[in-house]
């Protein structure tokens, strides 16, 4: 049986990812994840007795590690000798990363250092590793496609997670390490994180308080629901990129190289604005929202939308969920997680 890791386990991606290579039943999975403050510690903890409970065959280990501890990396992958690493953890936020720098380059850049070092030291089979849609910065051509140079970030997560696309591909280049980084477009559903939009639109219109809508509302973004990034993700485990002796760079494949090394966009490739996200929100719930219209909030990405055009054809990949349904799900979800009585539609 391959043996996978996921690193941020407790998180909210990392969680769905693991409750459903439980169900498969056909890897020995290890998870790991610091379970920092970042939000509440509680809800990852939640997650995990989850994950305890359904893994009836006793497939699932779980470790609180830190990716950024070199040595204890080093020692779980010599020990456990992973065939897959699915690299989660990391600090996320475009927000919180304006006063807490110092975690994204912690976490993210030496953590993902250490990954990439104890992956190539045990000739591990295939690097599966989260980026994200703020790549794209400053780039105005939407939808964004992967082909395309994503090198002007508009903040240091951003930045955080370009570096580690760039990083990865020297590890992939020198050591014939197999990677695929998976550019994530808002990810959207039950046991989702406190700190995004969905969670704090639909926590404040129960509880009758304002919330700020940046931009006046203008924003526009690419919400794919969690079961199809999950099921993204479990295609491109099995989806090891090869060597490519005639790959030149020439236009338009920037997403490739003659290393075995792969970029994705999983995006659900449909655009919806934040006024009509908050509006599908009252419908279900019933209730006004309190919205104050503010500014833009720098490093923001305006628009997101992404271009699944290579991803569909790469993976054989067709989000699924609709944003009514999906957006229902998460509320079912968090009525029943904060035990709030309320009527929907
Ligand atoms: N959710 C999204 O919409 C989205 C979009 C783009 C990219 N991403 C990326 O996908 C990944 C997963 O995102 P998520 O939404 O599940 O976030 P999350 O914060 O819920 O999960 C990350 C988990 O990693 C853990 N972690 C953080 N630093 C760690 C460290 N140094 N060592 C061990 N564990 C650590 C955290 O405790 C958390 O449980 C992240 O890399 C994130 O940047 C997410």
């Amino acid at each position: 049986m391959r043996k996978l890791l996921i690193t941020g386990v407790a998180g909210f991606i990392g969680f769905h990812l693991a409750k459903k290579l439980i169900q498969t039943k056909k890897f020995k999975l290890f998870g790991i994840d610091n379970l920092n403050n970042y939000y509440s510690v509680s809800l990852k903890r939640e997650r995990l007795k989850i994950l305890k409970k359904i893994d009836k065959k006793k497939l699932f280990f779980f470790k609180k590690i830190d990716i950024s501890n070199k040595k204890k990396i080093r020692e779980l992958f010599v020990k456990n000798k992973f065939d897959i690493v699915v690299n989660l953890a990391a600090q996320a936020g475009v927000r919180h990363v304006i006063k807490h720098p110092d975690k994204y380059f912690e976490n993210n850049i030496k953590g993902f250092y250490n990954i990439l070092e104890s992956s190539r030291r045990i000739k591990l089979k295939h690097l599966v590793s989260a980026s994200t849609s703020s790549v794209y910065g400053i780039n105005k051509q939407m939808p964004y496609d992967v082909n395309l140079p994503a090198d002007h970030p508009t903040q240091f997560y951003a930045a955080s997670k370009r570096s580690n696309e760039i990083m990865a591909h020297s590890y992939s280049h020198m050591f014939k390490l197999p990677v695929t980084l998976i550019r994530f477009f808002t990810a959207y559903g039950p046991w989702g994180r406190p700190d995004m939009a969905l969670y704090i639109f639909v926590k404040s219109i129960l509880e009758n308080k304002s919330f700020k809508v940046f931009n006046y509302g203008n924003h526009s973004r690419d919400f794919t629901y969690v079961d199809d990034i999950v099921k993204g993700i479990i295609l491109t485990i099995d989806k090891i990129p090869k060597t490519n002796k005639k790959w030149g760079l020439k236009k338009n494949n920037f997403s490739s190289s003659e290393a075995p090394y792969k970029i994705l966009n999983l995006g659900n490739g449909k655009r919806i604005f934040l006024k009509n996200y908050i509006k599908l929100i009252e419908k279900i719930l019933k209730k006004k929202a309190k919205i104050k219209l503010v500014s833009f909030q720098p490093g923001d990405l305006k628009d997101s939308l992404a271009d699944i055009k290579d991803t569909q054809k790469y993976l054989n990949f067709r989000p699924k969920v609709k944003i009514e349904v999906g957006v229902k799900k998460f509320i079912e979800w968090y009525l029943n997680f904060t035990k709030k009585k309320h009527e929907i539609s």
